[in-house]
């Protein structure tokens, strides 16, 4: 969901800046454009469609500026269209910003402004923003350094709503300025040149060292310098952070598209997301956290709070910690939580689930249960996401850059974290046989190992996907633990495929959904939950009675003939089982994603992070 990019520096910035927007495709666009600055005019360049449409632009390589900004646009006020993607300048072209986030008030804003004499082209909120700071700059008196930034933040302080926005001026035309609120934004150092971006992964080809900067906190970049302001403009000091993700990391590595580069990189994000944490004498250890007997004694329920995939991998983590820990544990979608006035208090512990940490629902809701009082923990994958600024606690996955719009090893290493966490917290508590807790990080360990050998179904599904693609609908069913693989399975498919699915809990089936099965309808089953195979192969039965094709992904007997296809996993303990039983799933929804000639990773509609509500 719109990206930004920007440079500073000795360096021709158009070619930086256009391939920092081709690393943030992922994210979902519609649009795309970039300013650069020359003998003090600001250059604006901008299309519809593709980044590499740019290219064709008239003039483009012309572009010798070595200080520009630019931004991928995905529509929220407005259509898509060159006159709406971004930059915006102000009506004498004097300033020019991108913006990310949504400007609330901008109806109330453009009002004041258009009776100010002001004049808008496009039909966006964002371009309020450089008029607003040209109305600011004209009525500031004193003419010192800080002059353009007096502007930014007197415009920022009749913002409502998020942003992050960066801004060239001709008043300042060896400066940027940066803002943000509720959006992300990092800002890359490098030797005698800096970069700006909402996503580390557009500039860590250039830098790995990054400084990160809050909310409503301002940066003013020169080629050799960033400073750091409050909102009432005092300076401020920021360290440095630096990233060990590699740049190769974020690139597609010889695969044909990222999200089958992710589905491959599972085992080593698994290591990854084990690390230390499984130490094997003591018990689990997690660097970052400090939890006690007494504490957990003392909280009397968790919430899991997430979006979509995230979701999914909390509801397998409420089945791994009430089993562990005893505890009551509710799974709650964001952006229901923030809404409905979710009963916590002290005695809460809540868990957010996020892979990058920017997700506007989850960020509200965890700063909802800050205010009622509820101790918070992040689960990202993101170092330095808005998240991990919000939370009492953050642990991260390590499973490196996810570029891929539909989630893979995000889930299964969230879905790894969560049960280490459960057992973590397990151990304090002395809530379960030590047995058990053995067994289970044995079992942990060997998960890497197991989804290589999942891996091999490949041409199992490939074929099978070839008999399904042109289908309309496809159902998921699965009981216990196996209903929340399904549901992952379910919006994998809608997501990158476009079929209509829907995941039932298997049991459910005679409430009402049975009611859609008809001949030649595809079901997919998913049974891994040993207490539960008989009734699971019996809704299945259910099914192909009525004429239904049947998929099953299981680790059990079953008998050969019933099924139409059976897709083999390896054993492991059912708690387990979501980390290996999804792998089929997300091979199944790529390959009928390919098999219908559509963008795996950049499905129509969709952005990687949602960081607008
Ligand atoms: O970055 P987050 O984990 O907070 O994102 C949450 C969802 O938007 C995300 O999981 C989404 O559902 C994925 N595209 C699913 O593949």
């Amino acid at each position: 969901m719109c990206g930004i990019v920007g440079y500073i520096g000795k360096q021709k910035a158009s070619p930086i800046l256009i391939n920092g927007l081709l690393r943030l495709e992922y994210r979902g666009y519609d649009s795309a454009g970039i300013a650069t600055i020359e003998e003090n005019k600001i250059n604006i360049m901008k299309v519809k469609g593709r980044v590499k449409n740019l290219y064709n632009l008239d003039g483009i390589d012309n572009l010798k500026g070595t200080i520009g900004i630019a931004h991928t646009r995905w529509a929220t006020h407005g259509i898509p269209s060159t006159q709406n993607a971004h930059p915006h300048s102000d009506n004498s072209k004097e300033f020019a910003v991108v913006h990310n986030g949504i400007i609330e008030n901008y109806n109330d804003l453009k009002t004041f402004l258009t009776e100010k004499g002001y004049k808008f082209y496009s039909q966006t909120d964002t371009e309020i923003i450089p008029n607003l700071v040209h109305y600011y700059y004209q009525k500031e008196d004193k003419d010192d350094d800080l002059k353009v930034l007096r502007a930014v933040k007197n415009a920022c302080a009749d913002l409502k709503g998020s942003y992050a926005i960066e801004l060239v001026t001709s008043h300042a035309p060896n400066k940027m300025i940066v803002v943000r609120k509720d959006s992300p934004l990092v800002i890359g150092k490098g030797d005698g040149e800096n970069y700006i971006s909402s996503d580390i992964p557009a500039i860590l080809s250039f830098t790995k060292d990054f400084y990160l900067i809050d909310d409503n906190e301002f940066a003013v970049l020169t080629r050799d310098a960033v400073e750091f302001y409050n909102n009432k403009l005092e300076k401020i000091n920021k360290k440095v952070e630096s990233i060990q993700w590699s740049a190769t990391s974020a690139e597609k590595d010889g695969y044909d598209d990222y999200m089958l580069k992710e589905i491959h990189e599972q085992p080593n994000a698994i290591r990854e997301t084990i690390g230390s944490r499984l130490p094997e004498d003591g018990p689990c250890y997690f660097e970052d956290l400090n939890f006690t007997k007494e504490y957990l004694d003392s909280i009397n329920k968790i919430y899991i709070v997430a979006c979509g995939t995230a979701m999914h991998a909390g509801l397998v983590g409420k089945n791994i910690l009430e089993k562990l820990c005893k505890i009551q544990t509710e799974v709650d979608i964001a952006s229901e939580f923030r809404y409905r006035d979710p009963l916590i208090n002290t005695q809460t512990l809540c868990i957010f689930i996020s892979q990058s940490g920017e997700t506007a629902d989850t960020i509200a809701a965890l700063k909802l249960a800050k205010q009622k009082g509820a101790t918070t923990l992040a689960i990202t994958n993101v170092i330095g996401s808005s998240i991990t600024r919000e939370a009492d606690y953050s642990i991260y996955t390590h499973a490196g850059p996810e570029i891929a719009v539909a989630s893979t090893k995000a889930y299964t290493s969230q879905v790894v974290l969560i049960s280490i966490l459960a057992i973590y917290f397990a151990e304090l508590l002395e809530s379960v046989d030590t047995k058990i807790i053995k067994n289970l990080k044995t079992e942990i360990l060997k998960l890497p190992a197991k989804i290589e050998e999942t891996i091999k179904v490949d041409k199992q599904i490939q074929e099978f996907s070839r008999k399904v693609f042109q289908e309309k609908d496809i159902f998921f069913l699965g009981r216990g633990i196996d209903c929340t693989v399904a549901q992952e399975g379910s919006l994998k498919l809608k997501e990158i495929s476009y079929i209509h699915s829907e995941a039932y809990a298997a049991g459910e089936l005679k409430h009402g959904p049975i009611a859609l099965i008809e001949k030649g309808i595809t079901v997919i089953g998913i049974i891994t939950d040993p207490q539960l195979v008989e009734k699971s192969v019996s809704n299945i039965q259910e099914v192909i009675t009525r004429g239904a094709k049947t998929l099953i992904i299981t680790n059990q007997d079953l008998p050969q003939n019933h099924f139409d296809t059976i897709i083999k996993i390896p054993e492991v303990n059912y708690l387990l089982s979501p980390v290996i039983s999804v792998v089929p799933l997300q091979l199944l929804s790529y390959y009928i994603s390919k098999e219908k000639g559509l963008d795996v990773d950049k499905p129509r509609n969709l952005a990687k992070s949602v960081t607008v509500e």
